[in-house]
């Protein structure tokens, strides 16, 4: 035992050595998780010369990455091929997180059908490579979730199973005040939110500022070092707990101002007014007012689910989020509302929605992405199955689909030819490449849940 104990001792680094290492682009990274998240992040570190090694739990997509290929639309494979040369390749082998000096989780965070958080995949993650941590190492958890996670499932873990390979979580000593200790004598373990907005092309990702908020002042201060190098600026916060809540808050914030302009859209279709026109010039006030667009409802990964996440977690503390209760009521009430509007508009015209013909456009849960994930296309093409109509979808991005954990579709993509076969081409996802002059005037009738037709007169268009 005391043989042990000090060969592990001899190994025991600096902080200085280890800022040291990413300074001259000698540390090894390594990302779990290389999906929508991981594998872009892993692309950024390999353009800035870092040695990244992927790892992921789906053989298919290690086989795709070590074959230079991309499984995700706006990433191409020459950036792939492109992160080889600088050292990338993917594994399942969790082992191999033993050589690296930092491993970031990007894996998934979803919501199971009693919208409680599902943490497995994170806490598969964690265990899984506890047993191949050693000392000097860093961890950060870029998964959104609720505030506690890193510490209680992350840091928790990394103890439990330390308790066997005698390697623990780095935890500052209050005799520690003053000066950042400098012995990695442990893990250091941080959190650090994915911030970014997929498809929009107005912000590039190094120019988001990263949050970090390490369980240590080592772990923050090494969090820091690495994101300064691929991002233009980090911000620290005092705790994983408050980095955890920062996303929550921004998603939370999103959340809520859709759900309310969704809400005022309902009452100004009443009232005859134009949700947009009224949007667009509250818009022009220079201060205090932030535009959000109404839409058939919000998907994503992020905004149906990790509000919450915290909803989940106020529980704990006998707090109920009630802001947050009812932005998800009336966010998830739009598909009805989007159906009640095809009933309406096929009525208008003397047809039923019973047997009509529907061309559901854009299956994204928002333009210019092939993420499906909670879209509202999927409750609304459903819905519109249900109510006995003929349905088909349009998607670039999707030439075809077959079941997720929510659906269940297996079918393709129709071309966006001869549309006036259908009784009703309704618009849900306004993808950029689509001409909506071209659509209005070739359909018999526009249902249009996005303002997509809004430069166009016809009296074919109906809003929704
Ligand atoms: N997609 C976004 O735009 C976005 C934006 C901000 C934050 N986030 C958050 O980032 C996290 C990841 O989201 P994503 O969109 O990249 O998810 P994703 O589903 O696209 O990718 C996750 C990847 O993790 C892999 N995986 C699952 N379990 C694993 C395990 N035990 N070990 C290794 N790999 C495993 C999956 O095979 C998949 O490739 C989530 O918490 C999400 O909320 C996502």
């Amino acid at each position: 035992m005391h043989l042990v104990r000090k060969s592990v001792e001899s190994k025991v680094g600096t902080l200085n050595a280890w800022k040291a290492r990413v300074a001259n682009r000698e540390a090894k990274v390594g990302i779990v998780g290389l999906g929508y998240v991981g594998l872009p992040l892993a692309l950024l570190l390999s353009d800035e010369h870092f040695a990244v090694t992927g790892f992921d739990v789906d053989p298919l997509k290690v086989e795709f990455l070590n074959s230079g290929k991309s499984y995700i639309h706006r990433i191409e494979p020459e950036s792939i091929q492109a992160a080889q040369k600088s050292g990338f390749n993917a594994t399942a082998d969790f082992s191999r997180a033993r050589d690296l000096d930092a491993i970031l989780i990007c894996v998934p965070t979803p919501i199971d059908d009693h919208s409680a958080p599902d943490m497995s995949y994170v806490v598969n993650t964690i265990e899984a490579l506890a047993p191949h941590l050693r000392s000097g190492q860093l961890v950060v958890l870029e998964s959104t979730t609720y505030p506690g996670t890193t510490e209680e499932i992350i840091a928790t873990t990394i103890d439990r199973i330390g308790e066997e390979t005698g390697v623990s979580v780095l935890r500052e000593h209050p005799s520690e005040e003053i000066e950042t200790p400098q012995s990695l004598n442990g893990v250091m373990v941080a959190f650090s939110p994915e911030r970014e907005d997929p498809g929009n092309t107005d912000v590039e990702r190094h120019d988001i500022p990263k949050v970090v908020g390490g369980i240590d002042r080592r772990a923050s201060e090494a969090a820091e070092m690495l994101y300064g190098s691929i991002f233009r600026r980090t911000v620290r916060v005092s705790s994983p707990a408050t980095a955890e809540m920062t996303k929550l808050l921004e998603n939370i914030y999103r959340c809520v101002n859709i759900a309310m302009v969704n809400e005022l859209k309902q009452l100004c279709m009443r009232m005859g007014i134009d949700i947009w026109e009224v949007i667009d010039a509250a818009a022009t006030k220079p201060f205090g007012f932030q535009a959000f667009y109404p839409g058939p409802g919000i998907g994503g990964h992020c905004i149906p689910v990790d509000p919450f996440y915290l909803s989940w977690k106020a529980k704990e503390y006998h707090f109920s989020t009630r802001f947050i209760e009812l932005a998800g009521e009336v966010n998830r009430s739009m598909p009805e509302h989007v159906i009640r509007s095809v009933v309406n508009a096929l009525n208008d015209q003397g047809k039923s929605i019973k047997g009509a013909k529907v061309l559901l456009l854009g299956l994204a849960y928002k333009k210019d992405i092939d993420d499906l994930r909670e879209s509202p296309s999927l409750p609304i093409y459903e819905m519109l199955e249900k109510k006995g109509a003929d349905v088909r979808y349009n998607d670039p991005y999707f030439p075809r689909v077959g079941s997720g954990r929510k659906y269940w579709l297996h079918t393709e993509s129709a071309p966006l030819e001869n549309l006036d076969q259908y009784d009703c081409v309704l618009i849900v996802t306004d993808h950029s490449c689509y001409d909506f002059e071209k659509i209005v005037a070739e359909s018999k009738l526009v249902v249009d849940s996005r303002n997509a037709t809004r430069n166009i007169r016809s009296p074919k268009i109906y809003h929704c």
